[in-house]
């Protein structure tokens, strides 16, 4: 198993990764692979993936380092996607590493969006590794629906997955669900009643322009109030405040405990809270999900950069944050990459 080696970064470079609207960065999301054992319409096309070149995939003694950097920089909170990071050999691995570097607050917290298909041998060995929560991506509990939109007849697979989750211990687990026209739109009501049947908390989020075939439009798109008056013909939604940097307005379903998370990236942006930083499996951080330039850290580490220079370059990226990113305003492109290479 990889240990987390110690870093050694300047007094002076030992500072928070604030941006020049004064945006805080504690959260950094690591996608350990762009395979995915799925193809999600929204996110990869079905066939002709242009991978990523495998040499340029970060090793887990890479991706430790980078982990320990940031963590000196205020990053608290770590969050492993993909792709499907459960693809990777070495997932628990990385898990483990990550769990033992200290940040500011105590061990840097580890979380994972998953798809679900590997945790029924994975859900154990990754909550004995320090994994301390769980997103699973659950578009749909209807077969047919979910062999269209993840172009594989996994469902049952799926749900599979999530018992496993709940069997090891993980709690809370989330849910996200992409709310789709003409797709899985007419079963938001179904997907809640599952949720709160499992004490699973069930976020819907808004389909964002990160689709490989670029088919995604703003008037197609189902927006969160049309989704919470979907849910209120069933259910009585009461909104809880305290949202802080969380992208959730969260709701409690009939009076509670069970809740219930609206993410309306696109109608609601919440930008202006944003603490979280994004690094893609071939070494390139990104300051945003939709951000058009890229900073290189992979070439730092692979030129023999020194820790200090991994951290100016966290520190460079930040810097150059936008304020927004305009899915809204016109003359918005969507990234080159899709959702896969780049990570939840
Ligand atoms: N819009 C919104 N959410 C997306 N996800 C993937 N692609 C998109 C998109 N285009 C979500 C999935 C998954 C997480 C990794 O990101 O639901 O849960
Ligand atoms: Fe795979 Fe997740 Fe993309 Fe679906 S959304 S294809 S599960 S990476």
């Amino acid at each position: 198993m990889s240990a987390a080696p110690a870093v050694q970064v300047s007094d002076e470079l030992r500072t928070p990764l604030v941006d020049r609207h004064g945006r805080v960065h504690r959260d950094l999301r690591i996608s350990l692979t762009d395979v995915c054992n799925l193809r999600c319409t929204y996110c990869m096309p079905a066939e002709g993936v242009p991978w990523l070149a495998r040499e340029n995939i970060l090793t887990t003694d890479e991706l430790l380092r980078v982990a320990g950097v940031a963590a000196a920089l205020g990053i608290v909170e770590v969050r492993l996607t993909g792709g499907e990071p459960l693809l990777r050999a070495d997932a628990v691995d990385v898990v483990a590493g990550m769990a033992s570097i200290e940040g500011e607050d105590g061990p840097l917290e580890v979380s994972m969006t998953t798809n679900a298909l590997r945790l029924p041998q994975l859900a154990g060995p990754l909550r004995d590794a320090g994994l301390a929560r769980l997103n699973i991506s659950l578009d749909t509990l209807r077969r047919d629906v979910f062999a269209a939109l993840t172009r594989r007849d996994r469902l049952d697979d799926t749900l599979e997955g999530i018992d496993a989750a709940i069997a090891a211990g993980f709690a809370p687990i989330k849910l996200n669900a992409v709310a789709m026209r003409g797709v899985n739109d007419d079963e938001l009501t179904d997907l809640l009643r599952f949720a709160v049947e499992r004490g699973l908390e069930l976020r819907f989020i808004e389909q964002m322009p990160l689709d490989a075939g670029h088919i995604w439009s703003r008037p197609q798109m189902v927006t969160g109030e049309e989704i919470l008056e979907a849910l209120q013909q069933e259910f009585t939604l009461t909104e809880l405040p305290g949202r802080g940097a969380a992208p959730a307005e969260r709701f409690l379903v009939d009076g509670g405990p069970s809740t219930v998370g609206v993410i309306r990236s696109v109608t609601r942006p919440f930008c202006g809270a944003c603490d979280r930083v994004r690094l893609t499996a071939d070494g390139q951080l990104r300051n945003c999900l939709f951000s058009r330039t890229e900073s290189d850290l992979l070439g730092v580490l692979r030129s023999g950069g020194t820790d200090d220079d991994v951290a100016r370059l966290m520190h460079a990226c930040i810097a150059g944050k936008l304020p927004g990113h305009g899915i809204d305003e016109p003359g918005f492109l969507q990234p080159d990459r899709p959702m896969s290479a780049i990570g939840g």
